[in-house]
């Protein structure tokens, strides 16, 4: 409430109230590249799209006289305590937006209180953007690395900096098919963009020199995407990281990265050595299907986030909200469920809590508020969501997050 006091009473705002605005302003700051990686999806785009539609088939139906003055958005999403139920979503390669991204983006969760994901393709190391923190609540995720030493190295690292939980991430065992990328053969890991927390790894490093005592190069075990961007990369622009890789140890560590990342093979039997790993709570994320939520659960897991990775991965794939609806009727009140995808604005947030999310995870909003004023954007962002949050309980007579049920949803037809 006070934010939007503030915003009424004219203080000049660092970014557009509007997410279309907010769009637009963030194209005008970005170069072509970091637009295509930052704004664009898997495929046509039709992911996306879902996870708009999806919104616009609920409609918030307000009480009224529900005498509600006072909102607490307070809430606690295991054992991380938070001023809103709203976290900042891990994003790799932040540095196409600027040098030092992630420790801006810290700055701005540490002032405003937001719990902050960090990006296992970061461009800071996570102890950095810890350093920024102070005891503002942070978390770390993981992709699961073919190396076993890199994934305790990372989760020994994140218990490390304090992170609150560890959130593996299980829909990006390849790199989606992203033609922004592939088109102008961009993708920013292949040219050494996003990999600041292996290069800072000890674990990563001795892979490295055991490449380089080899006599071969290895095997460089790319997907097909990543692998035609390489080609181009080389071909079209001798400019390009790799092309410049003169010297055989960055060559190395960039073939190590691109071999060691992500694992292909991920499968339950991994997850299930978590437990044993670490004392953080786990959350995986990406998961769609009600019976991987329901597995996950019975595997003991912490938490889930139902997410599409914001639609980067497949393309027509389900809505990350109509996903929520099927995954909460599956497993019931009780475990703890996020979502992500697709979230523009706080009345956006609001019906996703109704919809049975304990807690949402923001992604292109700020980083779009990074683009266009740095961590100033940023903090504006996620100050602009959390007053329309609050604005919204007030008017439909919510008082509390535990208060914003589907009582207050109904289904909307879709327009014929
Ligand atoms: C992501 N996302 C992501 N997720 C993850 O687990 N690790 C990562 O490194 C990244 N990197 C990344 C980069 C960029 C540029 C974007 C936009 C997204 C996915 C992210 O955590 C989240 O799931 C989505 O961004 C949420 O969707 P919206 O809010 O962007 O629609």
């Amino acid at each position: 409430a006070v934010v939007y006091r503030d915003g009424v009473l004219g203080r000049r705002p660092a970014v557009p109230a509007d997410f279309a605005g907010l769009e637009r302003a963030a194209r005008r700051s970005s170069s072509a590249r970091a637009w295509a990686y930052v704004a664009g999806g898997a495929g046509e785009g039709r992911t996306m799209r879902n996870n708009r539609a999806a919104f616009d088939r609920w409609a918030i139906v307000p009480r009224m006289a529900h005498g509600v003055t006072e909102r607490d958005l307070t809430t606690d999403v295991l054992g991380t305590p938070m001023p809103a139920p709203v976290l900042l979503a891990p994003v790799g390669a932040g540095a196409l937006m600027g040098k030092d991204s992630d420790v801006k983006i810290a700055r701005a969760a540490a002032a405003t209180g937001t719990p902050y994901v960090f990006s296992n393709q970061g461009c800071n190391p996570m102890e950095e953007c810890a350093a920024a923190m102070g005891g503002t609540p942070r978390w770390m995720q993981l992709y699961w690395s073919t190396d076993d030493s890199v994934v305790d190295s990372l989760i020994n690292r994140a218990e490390a900096i304090g992170a609150g939980a560890l959130v593996v991430t299980l829909d990006t065992t390849s790199l989606g098919w992203r033609p922004q990328d592939l088109n102008l053969g961009s993708l920013p890991f292949t040219q050494g963009v996003g990999i600041a927390q292996y290069t800072s790894d000890a674990s990563f490093s001795r892979l490295v020199r055991e490449r380089l005592g080899e006599t071969a190069v290895g095997r460089t075990d790319v997907t097909l995407g990543a692998l035609r961007s390489l080609l181009s990369i080389t071909r079209n622009h001798p400019g390009g990281f790799l092309a410049n890789l003169r010297s055989p140890v960055p060559r190395a560590s960039v073939q190590t990265f691109l071999d060691t990342y992500s694992n292909p093979g991920l499968g339950w039997d991994h997850l299930a050595t978590l437990r044993d790993r670490t004392r953080l709570p786990v959350v995986l994320k990406g998961i769609l299907h009600p019976d991987d939520a329901r597995r996950a659960f019975e595997m003991g897991v912490d938490g889930i986030v139902v997410s599409n990775h914001g639609g980067r991965q497949i393309d027509n794939s389900v809505a990350s909200l109509d996903a929520l609806v099927r995954i909460r009727d599956e497993v019931g009140p009780d475990p703890t469920v996020l979502l992500d995808s697709g979230i523009r604005t706080g009345a956006d947030v609001f019906t996703a809590i109704a919809l049975g999310a304990d807690a949402v995870l923001l992604g292109r909003p700020y980083l779009y508020g990074l683009a266009i004023a740095g961590q100033r954007g940023v903090e504006e962002v996620i100050a602009n969501v959390v007053a329309e949050l609050d604005l919204t309980m007030a008017l439909t007579g919510a008082s509390s997050i535990a208060g914003v049920t589907r009582d207050f949803l109904a289904p909307q037809e879709p327009p014929h």
